[in-house]
Order: C-alpha cells, then sequence, then structure tokens
C-alpha cells in the first residue's frame, strides 16, 4: 500500500518536472531525476521547517521594525558566489544540507521569498523566522513571524499545494514530507532574561514547562493539518556562544544555562514520546546539545581551531544588522561561531549530520 502510493506520487512529481522541463530547460531534468532517485530512498517528498534563525532562510527580509535580519553581507559570503540571502551564516543552513541529503533539493527556500516559484512549494519550504520560539510573546518582543502565524502560513501554503497538484496528490506529499521544527534559545536569551513579562510571572522551571505546552499545543495542532513525520531539534547549549561569554565577561560557557538548555531538552524529549504515543504521528528528538559540546570540547578533531569567537567583526558581541559589512576572518572553516550568536556553515554540516541520523533512524 504506502509502495504504490510512493509510486503514484513520483509519478505526479515526475510529470510535473517534465512538464516544467519542456517550458523551461533540458538541464533541470537531468538533475531533478538524480534527486528523485535520492530522495526516493528515504521516502521523503518535501522538507517543511517551522523555526528560527537556525533555520531561517529568508522569511524575515521583508519584516518592518525588526533588526533580525541576515540579508546583507558578510553573511552569505560562501553561498553560492557570495550571495546573501537572509539566513545567519555563510553559506547553508542545516536545513538546507539536510534537504540535499533526503530530498529533491540542495536548499530549502524561504515560504516568504519574492522569487519562489510554485514548483518550490513541492519539495518543501521553510516558514521559520529570527528571533521566533515556543512562546508567541518572544516573536513579538523583536516583531518576527510567531510560530503562531508561522502554522498561518502552513495553512496557506496547503491551499497553494493543492491547487497546484490536486486534493490527493499534495495530501500524500503531506504524509511523506519530513518536517522540523527548531526553536527555543529565542524564549530565554530574548524573552525570559531580558524581558520581565515572563520572568515576573514564571520561575525558570515554570517557564520551561510553559514552552513545553506551548510547543505541545503547536504540535497537536500540526498533527490536525497533516503533520505526520516531525523531527524536534532540541536546544544547543546556548551558555557557550560567544555573546554570553561576552556578556558574563567569561571564558568558559555559562553552567546556569547550559543547565537551562538540558533540562529543557529531557522536558521536550518526553513530551514527544507522549505525544508520539497518543497521536498517529512519528517523532524525532534531535539532540544538537552534546554534538555542540563535543565539538566545542574537541575542536581539532574537526577541523576547527577557534571556538571563542564568531569569525566576523570582534566575534564577540555583534549579530543581525549590527554585522553589516563587518570583516570576517579568513579561514572560515575553522570556526564554529559565525558571528556572536549563530554558527558557521562547517558547524552546520556537523549538526545537520546528526539530524539526518536521527531523521533516518526515527521517521
Ligand atoms: C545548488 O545546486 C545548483 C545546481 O547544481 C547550483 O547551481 C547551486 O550553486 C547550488 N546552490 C548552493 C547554495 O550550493
Ligand atoms: C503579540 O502581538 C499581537 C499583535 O499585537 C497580539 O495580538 C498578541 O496577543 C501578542 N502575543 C503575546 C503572547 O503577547
Amino acid at each position: 500500500m504506502k509502495h504504490i502510493t510512493w509510486v503514484t506520487l513520483n509519478l505526479v512529481i515526475v510529470m510535473y518536472l517534465f512538464q516544467a522541463v519542456v517550458t523551461c530547460n533540458a538541464r533541470a531534468m537531468g538533475s531533478a531525476q538524480k534527486l528523485r532517485v535520492l530522495a526516493a530512498k528515504y521516502h521523503v517528498t518535501s522538507i517543511l521547517v517551522f523555526g528560527d534563525s537556525s533555520v531561517d532562510p529568508g522569511n524575515n527580509n521583508n519584516l518592518q521594525n525588526t533588526w533580525h535580519k541576515g540579508n546583507f553581507l558578510p553573511y552569505g559570503k560562501d553561498f553560492g558566489h557570495s550571495h546573501p540571502t537572509g539566513r545567519f551564516t555563510n553559506g547553508r543552513l542545516s536545513t538546507d544540507i539536510i534537504a540535499e541529503a533526503l530530498g529533491y533539493r540542495n536548499i530549502t527556500k524561504a515560504y516568504l521569498d519574492r522569487n519562489l516559484m510554485e514548483e518550490d512549494l513541492l519539495h518543501g519550504v521553510s516558514f521559520a523566522s529570527g528571533g521566533s520560539g515556543y512562546d508567541d510573546y518572544t516573536a513579538n518582543v523583536t516583531n518576527v513571524i510567531s510560530l503562531r502565524k508561522q502554522l498561518d502560513y502552513f495553512k496557506e501554503y496547503k491551499i497553494r499545494l493543492r491547487k497546484l497538484v490536486g486534493e490527493e496528490s499534495s495530501h500524500m506529499i503531506l504524509e511523506n514530507a519530513v518536517f522540523i521544527l527548531s526553536m527555543g534559545t529565542n524564549d530565554f536569551l530574548q524573552n525570559y532574561y531580558v524581558d520581565p513579562t515572563r520572568s515576573q510571572k514564571f520561575t525558570i522551571a515554570q517557564y520551561q514547562r510553559f514552552l513545553i505546552n506551548c510547543m505541545e499545543t503547536y504540535i497537536k495542532e500540526m498533527h490536525s493539518l497533516g503533520v505526520r513525520r516531525l523531527a524536534v531539534v532540541g536546544m544547543e547549549p546556548f551558555g557557550c556562544m560567544p555573546l554570553i561569554k561576552t556578556l558574563k565577561n567569561s571564558r568558559k560557557c555559562d553552567e546556569d544555562m547550559n543547565q537551562v538548555a538540558l533540562s529543557f531538552n529531557l522536558l521536550l524529549k518526553a513530551k514527544l514520546s507522549a505525544l508520539e504515543a497518543t497521536l498517529s504521528m512519528r517523532t524525532a528528538f534531535v539532540d544538537i546539545y552534546d554534538v555542540i559540546l563535543n565539538t566545542l570540547r574537541n575542536p581539532s578533531k574537526y577541523g576547527f581551531t577557534e571556538i571563542e569567537k564568531g569569525c566576523c567583526g570582534d566575534g564577540l558581541t555583534e549579530f543581525g544588522t549590527s554585522l553589516k559589512g563587518l570583516n570576517t576572518c579568513t579561514d572560515h572553516s575553522k570556526y564554529i561561531y559565525w558571528d556572536a550568536v549563530h554558527f558557521t556553515e562547517s558547524m552546520y554540516y556537523i549538526i545537520a549530520d546528526e539530524a539526518v541520523k536521527s531523521i533516518i533512524t526515527s521517521l
């Protein structure tokens, strides 16, 4: 049964691609077929992403009133021929690399990309927005796209997809899609620690549970919208960010903050198992905490030489619009962090590797 629907689906996609090729160019056909074979191996029709700057390919570009943007150099310096897209890194994000490994494309485009073509909808898009979090208030602090709003865009996406390939095929595409959810850090760094609204109301432990409840609500909604395979990325050891070390005036990672991330991840993992047991949905927990910490502890093993600061500017404080036009280090691949907050593409490769492993085993 599964096999038959998969074959039918591939046929639909191939027919669509063929149509596109006839009207566009012949070169796309060869690469489309090659990628289709790869994707067929894992039955992944498309990658659909919700989250924050770790997975935002440029949805924030046209937002008003936010400094949370990355559509200028040196962001994107190693993307294609030096092309800033809105990604908060030098090259591709983990979700781009995952799409290449499991899906049909070497990038995952932003849903709000003005050059997005209808055909792109077949292979997945990202609804993520830098600065967003599980708590909708987090997105409000920086005027970016909340998870609630990202889900609204997903609903709109579904309507467009149905118009494009019909009811049955769009259903199959969604059923075979891998969904990725990656956020949580901003709920602490941009909300709880700096804004009294939540911190006056909740202790850290209470706020963690509040975030998990928000996540649960959204995952249930995703399920009701047809999400069947969901990978949730855990929190990173954010106490190790160059920005945090600068604020704490220390060369060591902030252990209290790392503990917050670690205990949050435990709650998240338990909630995912519970949700998987009650909903007809497969979930994967992508544990990036250990991967990142191990890399920070043994940088040379992964070819890194600089773990204290980011590659751009002073590497200690700048990110977002404050990065505009700054100089970069010479060898980008030797740095774990690109700015004071976000990783380099080299680090995103390592993270993507972990994500692909857990997606293949659990989904
Ligand atoms: C993706 O692949 C296309 C076609 O092979 C290539 O032209 C493009 O540079 C690649 N994009 C990135 C960001 O690697
Ligand atoms: C965020 O802002 C919107 C629009 O101003 C508002 O409707 C919503 O209640 C706010 N959400 C939170 C959690 O504060």
